[in-house]
């Protein structure tokens, strides 16, 4: 297994009030900092007091957009354990990304090990309050000091945290969407399903023109015929149709959530019929026009599971379900929450504790 220097601050911070954290506005003492070089492979390994970093103003991260990153939290549960929800998944979804951007991977039980150890060491800052937790984002970017466009001999990987409360100001209270139908998020083929900045920044401007109008978010259409349903920016979707429930199948545009996937497996346990199919918004309207349309929620791990109140499509404003949370959502929600801060019992194994 990869060897970890660890440096520990001389000048712990105070933690934060915990009524009032936000999201990913309070960082740790402590930072993981690895670098690469194709001759040397990964090297380096530390955790380190928290700092800025200093790169190279040629950095290919700061041209080409060469940076990839990872979500995921870590739980105090009543027993006052801490663990983390699935984080080989993420471990793996990092290195497909880093594969779809050309930048190095990180062999897999190292990458895992390389988490567990800096959240042991920053442990204590897992908040204990209702609903929070320690947010943790792994980004690995390129560093090449040069201007030619290529992929990257030389990158680094780092690992930072926060303590966080509810993404969203409405906490578990339904969201409203706004349905984006000029801009597009990705493309097949592009770098949708890969977690990339890259994505993000193509979302910020209907994000801004969403936020304006006062909504939450922006629900994406797919990039080619801008008819069927992709993803909302921060989280996947589902929808219970007729009984169905119906989220919009990964086709290389949308990112492969590790909460989709969990809601999907618990769906299905509990005895529902869950479809991955393409899903139009003609569908969609013509679900909620008949009255069909029973609940809608996205899901992402920043943002829990969240009910969906009221969507925007071309400034028409539809209501979900009275506004107001349904029962399907509001059971996963229960479930996948138990689960994560060790409420309940973890029968499919997702939970892995840190010593
Ligand atoms: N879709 C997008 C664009 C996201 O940023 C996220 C958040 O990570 C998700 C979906 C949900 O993914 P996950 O459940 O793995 O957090
Ligand atoms: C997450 O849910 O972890 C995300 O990455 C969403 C983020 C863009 C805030």
């Amino acid at each position: 297994m990869i060897d970890i220097k660890i440096e520990l601050t001389k000048n712990p911070k105070q933690k934060p009030d915990e009524s009032n954290l936000g999201f990913g506005k309070i960082f740790t003492d402590h930072m993981f900092v690895m670098d690469y070089s194709k001759e040397k492979g990964w090297y380096d390994a530390k955790i380190v007091p928290f700092e800025n970093l200093s790169l190279h103003p040629a950095a290919t991260v700061f041209h080409y957009g060469a940076e990839i990153f990872e979500g995921l939290k870590a739980y105090r549960t009543k027993n006052n354990e801490v663990q983390l929800f699935r984080p080989m998944e993420n471990m793996r979804r990092l290195n497909r990304s880093a594969e779809r951007l050309c930048l190095p991977t990180i062999p897999e039980e190292d990458a895992l090990h390389i988490l567990k150890t800096f959240v042991s060491i920053e442990k204590d800052w897992t908040p204990h309050s209702e609903g929070t937790s320690l947010y943790l984002r792994p980004f690995l970017f390129g560093c090449d000091p040069f201007l030619g466009v290529h992929s990257v001999n030389t990158a680094k990987y780092v690992i930072i945290a926060s303590p966080v409360g509810s993404y969203y100001k409405e906490g578990i209270n339904p969201v409203t969407i706004m349905i984006e139908t000029e801009d597009v998020r990705a493309v097949r083929g592009g770098t949708g399903e890969a977690k990339c900045g890259g994505n993000y920044a193509a979302s910020t401007r209907a994000g801004e023109k969403a936020e304006k109008k006062g909504y939450s978010q922006v629900l994406w259409l797919d990039g080619v015929e801008r008819k069927y349903i992709e993803e909302v920016g921060a989280m996947n979707v589902m929808f219970k149709v007729n009984g169905e429930i119906v989220t919009p199948k990964l086709t290389g545009s949308i990112l492969p959530g590790i909460t989709r996937k969990s809601c999907i497996e618990v769906l299905r346990d509990k005895g529902y019929t869950v479809n991955e199919r393409l899903f139009s918004i003609d569908e969609l309207m013509e679900a909620i026009e008949k009255g069909t349309l029973e609940e809608a929620w996205g899901c992402g791990t920043a943002a829990v599971v969240s009910p969906i109140g009221h969507f925007d499509i071309n400034g028409k404003i539809y209501e979900i379900n009275g506004g107001k949370i349904g029962e399907v959502t509001q059971d996963l929600y229960d479930t996948l929450t138990g689960i994560q801060w060790g409420k309940i019992e973890d029968k499919y194994n997702w939970i892995c504790k840190i010593d």
